[in-house]
């Protein structure tokens, strides 16, 4: 059991100064502290524990799971589904001869709002049953690194505890970056944390960013009636994803009813009246233009969170935007001290944090090291869904690897035709000379769910062929990967 001193009276960054105090509490010596309670610091810790180190997982928030659990990932993935019935019942039941009495359907928002929140709650205290069950010890508070082997907390319910580490891992996420002339008040100029709580649906959006971010949250507020537009500063939507997928992508969102205002920069933002103005001029310069809305969703991305880490102290080398530098084995320049998940370089992805949490925690207990980023999937849960992995078309032509592509549209799929969900396309792209799969990338209803085959593929070399040749369930959307593989270099049987 950790004890504590109590300085509860102390403002915390009174407190902070008190870090190594003699009066603070010393722990039992850790094999591992974790600085964070996200995907890539619970799992890390979990791994550890499991591998019989003794560990400490550090988190201030109160609850564990991150940015993921608790802002991110599962509360958006929770209101794009309830969204998404919700949008069902506004044309599609009608059509599949649903007849919903009365009125039609309506939005109680607050109660969308708790199944939200319960989902939320759910899991998070899942992760501290976890925690109990493989013997994680959870100190709950503000983590300082005040030594090279030492993490002092400024616990949450006061006090302060001294904690002696062999090895410590920075796991501290990432936040949500601010525009300089429109600081969120998450009300009216809201990060993602305020979109997933609006207390009402707004009648008019804007959503700065045509990212993950913009084009999920987008479409939740979308389907429940908001005139949403989308604001992206570069030509083409999806912040980096294949060229062609974005082109359809944004035709079906468009169908959908956002709006998208595509090369665009935002130059400054009026909140001083009931809503927000944003001010707007073309990319390269031109004619500006103005946008009244209700709420304005920034989402231009997230910066790496180091703040009151004391880094400087301790002489652990960043970048200037924050990014804490790791060699290809999360290891700093301070030879004690680890880093993963979005403080480090790469795709801010939950997926790829826990990846890193359990490899890092598998190096410690002296086995190998290997985590293959190109095989790492992204997905956008928005309807229907995009996902990809491996290379896009631009990538290799950047890099000048010739490679064959075959496409199958989810409208000859018989799966998502009998069901309604005809939107998407497959493209399979696989090198010119030896077939092996290079990438792939979808837009299908299920595309969450048809992705791993791809990502089997891209992780152990196989060929366009292979999957090919490889029987798939009928009907399913699978089939459709099939298909489009069968295309690469001869030709689908149903198109
Ligand atoms: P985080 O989850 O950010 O966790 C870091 C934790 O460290 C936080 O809880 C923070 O409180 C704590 N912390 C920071 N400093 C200290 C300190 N000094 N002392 C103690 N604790 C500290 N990714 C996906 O893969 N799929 C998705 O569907 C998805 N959806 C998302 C939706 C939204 C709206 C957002 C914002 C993000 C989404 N992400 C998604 C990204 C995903 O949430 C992050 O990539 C992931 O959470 C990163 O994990 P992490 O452990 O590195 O950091
Ligand atoms: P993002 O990087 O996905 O998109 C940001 C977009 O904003 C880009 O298209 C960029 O060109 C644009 N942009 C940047 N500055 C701008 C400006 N001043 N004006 C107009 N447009 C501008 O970032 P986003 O959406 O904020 O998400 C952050 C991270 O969270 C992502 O890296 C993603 O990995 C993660 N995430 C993942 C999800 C998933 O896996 N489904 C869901 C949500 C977030």
């Amino acid at each position: 059991m950790l004890r504590s001193v109590r300085l509860t009276a102390l403002a915390p960054r009174l407190r902070a100064g008190f870090a190594s105090a003699a009066n603070a509490a010393a722990a039992e010596e850790q094999d591992v502290v974790v600085i964070g309670g996200g995907p890539g610091g619970y799992v890390h810790a979990i791994k550890a524990a499991q591998l019989g180190m003794k560990v400490t997982c550090v988190e201030k928030r109160g609850s564990l799971g991150g940015t993921c659990l608790n802002v991110g990932c599962i509360p958006s993935k929770n209101l794009l589904h309830t969204t998404h019935l919700y949008h069902l019942s506004k044309g599609y039941f009608e059509e599949h001869g649903i007849v919903v009495p009365g009125e039609g359907t309506s939005i109680d928002v607050a109660k969308m709002m708790e199944s939200k929140q319960e989902a939320v709650t759910t899991l998070t205290r899942g992760i501290e049953g976890l925690f109990k069950k493989n013997g994680v010890t959870y100190s709950q508070g503000w983590g300082k690194i005040t030594s090279p082997n030492e993490v002092t907390v400024d616990l949450n319910d006061g006090g302060q505890e001294v904690i002696p580490a062999k090895k410590i891992v920075i796991a501290t996420g990432s936040d949500p970056i601010e525009l300089p002339f429109m600081p969120y008040d998450e009300k009216k100029v809201v990060s993602s944390t305020g979109a997933l709580a609006l207390e009402e649906v707004p009648k008019k959006m804007a959503v700065i960013g045509g990212g993950v971010i913009g084009l999920e949250l987008g479409s939740v507020w979308a389907r429940l009636g908001a005139e949403v537009t989308v604001i992206e500063f570069m030509p083409a939507i999806g912040a980096g994803m294949d060229a062609e997928i974005a082109k359809n992508f944004q035709r079906i969102l468009k169908r959908q009813g956002l709006k998208f205002m595509t090369s665009t920069k935002v130059t400054g933002a009026d909140t001083s009246g009931d809503g927000v103005v944003i001010h707007t001029e073309a990319a390269k310069g031109g004619k500006a233009k103005s946008l009244d809305v209700d709420v304005a969703l920034v989402s231009v991305g997230r910066r790496r969170f180091i703040d009151g880490l004391g880094l400087e102290d301790v002489g652990v080398a960043t970048d200037e935007r924050g990014m804490v530098l790791t060699d290809e084995n999360f290891q700093t320049n301070v030879p004690s001290i680890y880093a993963i998940g979005d403080v480090r370089d790469g795709a801010m992805l939950a997926h790829k944090a826990e990846e890193e949490g359990v490899v890092l925690a598998e190096a410690f207990h002296g086995e190998g090291f290997a985590l293959d980023y190109n095989s790492i999937p992204s997905v956008i849960y928005t309807s229907p869904e995009v996902a990809w992995v491996g290379k896009n078309e631009e990538e290799l032509k950047e890099a000048g690897v010739a490679y064959n592509v075959g496409t199958f549209p989810m409208a000859a799929n018989s799966r998502a035709k009998a069901c309604g969900y005809a939107d998407g396309m497959i493209k399979v792209i696989a090198d010119k000379e030896t077939d092996a799969i290079l990438g792939v990338h979808l837009i299908a209803e299920s595309a969450s769910e048809l992705i791993p085959e791809a990502v089997l593929g891209v992780a152990f070399g196989a060929s366009s062929e292979d999957i090919a040749m490889t029987c798939h369930a009928h009907p399913t959307q699978s089939e459709a990967l099939k298909e489009a593989c069968m295309a690469v270099t001869g030709k689908p049987i149903h198109f």
